[in-house]
């Protein structure tokens, strides 16, 4: 009776444990990952084999990105962009294959406009709720982080969006498919919303280690609404100076369709406005532990490569204002 009771008892446990958990099979011990040797985050761990709040094991190739926006759309209240600084995106999960996932644990949804509205993205996946609760800001209350709340928002700043709004966005989209932010991780002393103001400081620190703004200025690439540049300059400094091939995200017209680029087969996009910093991790994102590797060869840019082809705009007069809180 009794043997068949304690295992009753311990595969409760166990599902309780696994239910509380984004993965399956996790280990249970209190995941004190500093008594681990710090693994690689790709190729991808067998999850049956790590501790995967040790070491991400299954978005094993982490993305740091950032913006670069003219305008918020919010400058009547105040939402306004650093000047000669490219904001914070996010710090993304994505597969060692470069595929991804999202909204992965909906007990965390705390984004209220979510994009796409689906968990697959597509009609027959599992619709996300809007998230209608308290602003995500207000998470970082009890844990009285208001400088990192600051910090957030002088340099993460949403696009036609307010930005906790975004931040929701960023963690219930991307953070809750990360492994090693699973709330299990935290251990049994875990307090409510841990995980994410942890997840809001490790953004900030991948963040702070890219400085796209500079590193452009330093070879003269500077926001000009006269000048143009290439893809190929830009794209040579950020390799130089992070370690690897960025991703360059670009906006607005086609090359094609626009006056300079009339018959030309090149139909990459004109506006410069995104950039992704491909990483692999050894141990906990959260330690930085990093090495640069090169986006995928076969998804370098949407931009065109044509020469000159790219605008890289100052921003709207009185969308940016000096921050008074340091990079
Ligand atoms: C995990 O933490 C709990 C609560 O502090 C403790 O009772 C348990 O012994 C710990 N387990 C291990 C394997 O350290
Ligand atoms: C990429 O890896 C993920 C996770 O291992 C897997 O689910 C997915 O099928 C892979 N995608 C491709 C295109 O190989
Ligand atoms: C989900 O998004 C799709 C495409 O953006 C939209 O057509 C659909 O109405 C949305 N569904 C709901 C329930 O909001
Ligand atoms: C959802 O639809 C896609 C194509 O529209 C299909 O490939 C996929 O298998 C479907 N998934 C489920 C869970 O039905
Ligand atoms: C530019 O290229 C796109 C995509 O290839 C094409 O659909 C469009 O017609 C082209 N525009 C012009 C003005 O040639
Ligand atoms: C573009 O093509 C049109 C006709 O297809 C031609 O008249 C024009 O001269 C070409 N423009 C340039 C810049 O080559
Ligand atoms: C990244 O790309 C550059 C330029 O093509 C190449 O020299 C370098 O070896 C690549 N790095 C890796 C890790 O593949
Ligand atoms: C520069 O051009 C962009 C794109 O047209 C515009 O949004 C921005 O307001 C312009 N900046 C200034 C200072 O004129
Ligand atoms: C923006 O401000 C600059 C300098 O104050 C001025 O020269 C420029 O005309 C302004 N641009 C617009 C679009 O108002």
């Amino acid at each position: 009776m009794r043997s068949i009771f304690t295992k009753a008892g311990a595969a409760a446990l166990l599902a309780t444990t696994a239910n509380a958990q984004l993965y399956p099979d996790q280990s249970p011990l209190n995941h004190t990952c500093q008594l681990q040797q710090p693994l690689l985050s790709c190729p991808s761990q067998d999850p049956s084999q790590v501790d995967s709040c040790c070491v991400e094991t299954f978005g094993g190739l982490v993305l740091s990105t950032q913006f670069w926006n003219t305008y918020t759309g919010l400058e009547s209240e105040g939402q306004v962009l650093p000047t000669d600084t490219w904001t914070l995106h996010g710090l993304w999960p994505d597969f060692c294959n470069g595929s991804y996932t999202q909204y992965c644990d909906l007990s965390r949804q705390y984004d209220p406009i979510p994009s796409p509205n689906t968990t697959n993205g597509l009609k027959n996946g599992t619709f996300v709720p809007p998230y209608t609760g308290p602003s995500i800001a207000t998470f970082l209350n009890p844990f009285g982080r208001f400088d990192l709340l600051e910090y957030m928002n002088t340099y993460w700043i949403a696009w036609l969006q307010d930005n906790a709004g975004f931040w929701g966005h960023e963690f219930s989209k991307h953070a809750t498919c990360f492994s090693t932010f699973n709330i299990p991780c935290y251990g049994p002393e875990y307090q409510k919303h841990e995980e994410v103001v942890d997840f809001f400081e490790t953004a900030v620190k991948y963040y702070k280690r890219f400085p796209t703004f500079d590193w452009l200025a330093a070879e003269g690439i500077k926001p000009s609404n006269c000048t143009t540049y290439s893809y190929s300059a830009l794209r040579d400094v950020l390799f130089e100076q992070s370690g690897g091939i960025p991703f360059l995200g670009c906006t607005g017209p086609r090359f094609n369709a626009t006056a300079a680029g009339k018959n030309s087969t090149d139909n990459g996009y004109t506006v410069l406005s995104e950039v992704w910093y491909y990483e692999h991790v050894y141990g906990r994102p959260q330690e930085g532990n990093t090495i640069p590797v090169n986006a995928s060869s076969t998804y370098l840019t949407n931009c065109a490569k044509a020469e000159g082809a790219i605008n890289y705009y100052e921003r709207t007069n009185g969308s940016e204002k000096a921050p008074t809180v340091p990079y």
